[in-house]
């Protein structure tokens, strides 16, 4: 069925004072990001006329979150409750025959819900329907009053439930689909009957009922659907959820995710079959995995592009960076930002690089730091080998070329550049250019001085026990 004769109005002007925090409750984040785009995402699938948000609190900062997503705002200043804020939008909306209306504060809601509540209420020429859940613990929601069978008599809000109306738990999602023609007229009639003297949309409901107009309800298929996030927990749980709905997309694509629970992945990742994630591993930003990757535990890995078949030893943490087919990296591997490992690469335990290249077949097996390097192909770089490339003032490059042998313990001072073939004595600070094939080697030569050791051992001896030696000799 075509939407193309609906509005869609997000609701998005509270404060959230039950998160305690300085920033809009709809920019808080679950699942990697906000409340409010996950909303936004939901319905842009739908096919509506348009999608309007009304802000209110930061609504500058809401305003920048929506309109990437082509949401027009109208701003609600002050906030007096649901009602209220529709009707501050009623101008915007126009002549929409029909109305959808969301909290911006409710991130779970999927696509075919929404499909399914604008379907029953347009099949069942209704005024208002309702997406509802029932849940075992119903606090802090409206309460759904039912009529009979599948229609409504009225929402009533926790604070005003009457004492038999306390075992109600079906409760209302504050996701609803309205006929315009029928829901402005019964809204004019809303009061600010409560504590807060808020126009509170749900009592609408009620009014329309009265009037004899048809308010259906549908409940949603899973209940967590209707979460709204109004305090930490509640972010926690639909964080939770979401997490849970990434893990299994990705295993539903072919990929091994061990001890899932305790895995963590954004929602913009990719990864392809035969890929095994092993417990603890963090997946963020926009990371592509090719296929039959390793990637294991306690690895950290940011807006990363890999190829196939690359194995991730234990605790890694990689960031903006590129690993190409078949490379192994770490334990203890950090690649910083712009860092290129070429196909075939060896990363090993305790190396940092970045803004480096490593070319293909090449290894860095121990302890180095290589900043604004170029490695070609097979080039060995030895242990502990640290490129100076920063005097203070400046970032210099380091280029090695191919088949090159760095030994252990080398000092690369950069602007440097060491030649095909080259090699380089371990323990050297390298302060001037290596040509190709050379041995380049800069350090103190060794000297042995023979008997030496002995010779220093006794003059210890003697001067730690002088009376001893004096006594044996009388
Ligand atoms: C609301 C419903 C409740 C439902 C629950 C589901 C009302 C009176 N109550 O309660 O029946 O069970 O949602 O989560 O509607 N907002 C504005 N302008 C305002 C007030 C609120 O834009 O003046 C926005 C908020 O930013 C939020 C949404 O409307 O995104 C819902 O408001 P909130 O205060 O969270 O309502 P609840 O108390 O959760
Ligand atoms: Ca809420």
């Amino acid at each position: 069925m075509a939407n193309s004769d609906v509005a869609i109005l997000i609701l998005a002007a509270g404060k959230g004072s039950r998160l305690k925090s300085n920033f809009a409750k709809v920019l808080h984040q679950a699942g990697g990001r906000t409340l409010v785009e996950h909303v936004i995402r939901s319905c842009q699938a739908l096919g509506a006329k348009k999608i309007i948000a009304v802000t209110g609190h930061q609504a500058e900062k809401v305003d920048a979150a929506v309109k990437p997503f082509g949401v027009g705002t109208v701003l609600q200043q002050p906030q007096h409750g649901t009602g209220h804020a529709m009707l501050v939008a009623k101008q915007a909306i126009g002549n929409a025959k029909y109305i959808v209306v969301l909290p911006g504060d409710a991130p779970l809601v999927r696509t075919e819900t929404l499909r399914a509540l604008i379907n029953k209420h347009k099949k069942g020429n209704a005024a208002a329907t309702i997406l509802t859940a029932v849940l075992a613990d119903p606090s802090g929601y409206g309460r759904i009053v039912r009529k009979s069978g599948d229609t409504v008599a009225a929402i009533v809000e926790e604070s005003q439930l009457a004492p038999e109306q306390r075992e109600l738990n079906e409760i209302n999602s504050s996701i609803y689909c309205f006929t315009g023609a029928k829901l402005w007229p019964a809204l004019a009639h809303v009061k600010p009957n409560n504590q807060h003297r808020e126009i509170y949309l749900t009592d609408a409901i009620a009014i329309l009922n009265a009037a004899g107009e048809t308010v259906l309800a549908e409940i949603a298929p899973d209940a967590r659907e209707a979460l709204g996030c109004n305090t930490r927990a509640d972010l926690a749980g639909a964080d939770r959820t979401l997490r849970e709905w990434k893990r299994e997309e990705l295993m539903n694509n072919g990929v091994t995710i061990q001890l899932p629970e305790t895995v963590l992945i954004d929602p913009d990742v990719t990864a392809g079959e035969d890929t095994v994630i092993e417990p603890c591993v963090q997946l963020l930003g926009k990371t592509k995995i090719g296929e039959r990757c390793v990637i294991k535990t306690g690895s950290v890995i940011l807006e990363t592009v890999m190829g196939d078949d690359v194995t991730i030893e234990p605790h890694c943490v990689i960031t903006k960076s590129r690993v190409d087919a078949d490379v192994v990296a770490g334990p203890f591997a950090r690649l910083r930002p712009e860092t290129h490992l070429k196909a075939g690469a060896r990363v090993g335990n305790f190396v940092e690089l970045k803004k480096s290249t490593v070319g293909e077949g090449s290894k860095v097996p121990h302890l180095s730091y290589l900043g604004d390097a170029r490695i070609g192909t097979k080039s060995n770089i030895g242990a502990g080998t640290i490129t100076c490339n920063y005097d203070g003032f400046q970032k210099h490059p380091t280029a090695i070329g191919d088949r090159v042998f760095v030994g252990s313990d080398t000092t690369l001072v950069a602007p440097l550049r060491i030649g095909d073939g080259a090699y380089v004595g371990a323990g050297s600070t390298i302060t001037e250019n290596v040509p190709a094939d050379a041995l380049g080697i800069a350090r103190g030569r060794q000297v042995n001085k023979p008997g030496w050791a002995g010779k220093k051992r006794r003059e210890l001896a003697a001067s730690q026990h002088p009376k001893k030696k004096t006594k044996k000799r009388r």
